[in-house]
């Protein structure tokens, strides 16, 4: 991990007003270079300036190819069993989202086969996917558990999760989400769900240190703002940071739930009103846009994309990678996404799958390219970082360096 990228074109994505001046798009840095030292950015700069003590680093040129920060993905439910292509025949026939998950199918129906499969079938199904997102230029990756709904089958998932991060070289980020579904031992009962499974889950999950954040799903479909809360309670008891999936197929006020807790994070967000997207802005809660689930439910409201920048909510992108709503694996694609239907530009798609969605996880090592933080990095075969939300589908990525996690 001692090396120098030199000749590239930096997209630092350090949003550092410089003294008298507004900040270069993209914190564009030409012909840039990069040295690595044990797994830190050392130094960056133009490549003329890298400094002498450098100078015995192996030193690869990247030909002017444009360099990023390496890809975060936010907010996925990688780890599953099974799939549900044949949900996604019956929506294709005119069935919702919400219908089908009310007549039995949808989360539950993945609850069964992951109850099912065992850890020696979640692992290798979730490497193949992992191994395709490497390919993309990812280097953190957050994973949710909710596909288990009982405490063995909640604890396995996490269990693969973190075996994720030590076969491949990525950054793994767990979200404990049990107030995913209630399952169907519990019909009717979703406050004893919450008291009797997920709560004790939860406790145990941390008990494991398996778990990093708190989810949920404040939903019709889902849980109510006062289940949430018991469980955000139980978080916060924990010291755990929270999130939510919210205002996703109606307003629930989860988003400003979810900021009362100084969550990081509100999720979805197509039915957010003015008075959440305030509370977000106060509690500094990132809005992470989902637009492969947006895409594939074939939703027509969308996110308030204006309201969100007018009140300076930080904005981030995921793929919400699961096997019903979000089969969309590509960060890249999310991204072109995000720009062709939400209207976002193609810097603030780039941020939000690098700074804003480093902060979407708490995270101040990444997202950026600055002296100090880790080197995480991705170099492309592109020379504009707006190509990396243009070329949709395509395999743009040169090369990838993730740094040790300890
Ligand atoms: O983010 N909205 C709830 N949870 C997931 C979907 C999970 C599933 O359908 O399996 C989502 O869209
Ligand atoms: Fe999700």
């Amino acid at each position: 991990m001692n090396f120098v990228w030199q000749h590239a074109r930096l997209a630092t994505m350090a949003n550092a007003d410089p003294v008298g001046g507004s900040p270069p798009a993209y914190g564009l840095v030409d012909d840039g270079a990069i040295a690595v030292r044990a797994g830190r950015i050392a130094w960056l700069g133009p490549t003329a300036e890298l400094p002498a003590e450098f100078g015995d680093l192996y030193r690869h040129d990247l030909e002017g190819r444009l360099v990023t920060p390496g890809l975060i993905d936010c907010h996925t439910h990688l780890v599953f069993g099974g799939q549900r292509v044949a949900e996604f025949e019956l929506r294709l026939q005119g069935a919702s989202y919400e219908e089908i998950a009310r007549a039995g199918g949808g989360i539950r129906s993945t609850v069964q086969a992951t109850r099912e499969a065992g850890e020696a079938s979640l692992l290798p199904a979730a490497l193949r996917h992992v191994d395709a997102m490497l390919d993309q230029g990812v280097t953190t990756l957050e994973i949710k558990s909710g596909y288990g709904l009982d405490t063995d089958t909640e604890l396995r998932m996490l269990r693969v999760a973190r075996t994720i991060g030590a076969r491949r070289d990525i950054r793994i980020r767990t979200s404990f989400l049990g107030a995913h579904a209630l399952p169907p031992e519990f019909d009717g009962r979703a406050d004893a769900y919450i008291d009797q499974v997920c709560i004790p889950a939860l406790r145990a999950a941390h008990g494991e240190g398996l778990v990093d954040a708190v989810d949920g799903f404040c939903e019709g479909i889902g849980f109510t703002p006062a289940q949430i809360t018991r469980v955000f309670d139980a978080a916060r008891q924990l010291g755990l940071p929270v999130k939510l999936h919210a205002e996703q197929l109606s307003n629930l006020h989860g988003a400003a739930l979810t900021a009362g807790f100084n969550g990081l994070s509100a999720d979805h967000l197509e039915h957010l009103d003015e008075a959440g997207a305030r509370a977000m802005a106060q509690a500094g809660t990132v809005a992470v846009l989902l637009p492969g689930a947006f895409y594939m439910l074939r939703e027509t409201r969308l996110p308030p994309v204006a309201l969100l920048r007018e009140h300076g909510v930080p904005i981030a992108i995921a793929t919400d990678f699961n096997p019903g709503s979000s089969p969309v694996l590509s960060l890249p694609l999310a991204m072109n996404m995000a720009c062709t239907l939400f209207r976002l530009t193609p810097e603030e798609a780039l941020a939000g799958a690098t700074r804003e969605a480093a902060r979407a996880l708490g995270l101040a090592d990444a997202g950026r390219l600055a002296a100090g933080l880790r080197a995480d990095l991705a170099a492309w075969n592109v020379e504009r970082p707006a190509e990396l939300a243009y070329w949709a589908g395509h395999r743009l990525l040169h090369e990838r360096v993730c740094a040790p996690t300890p």
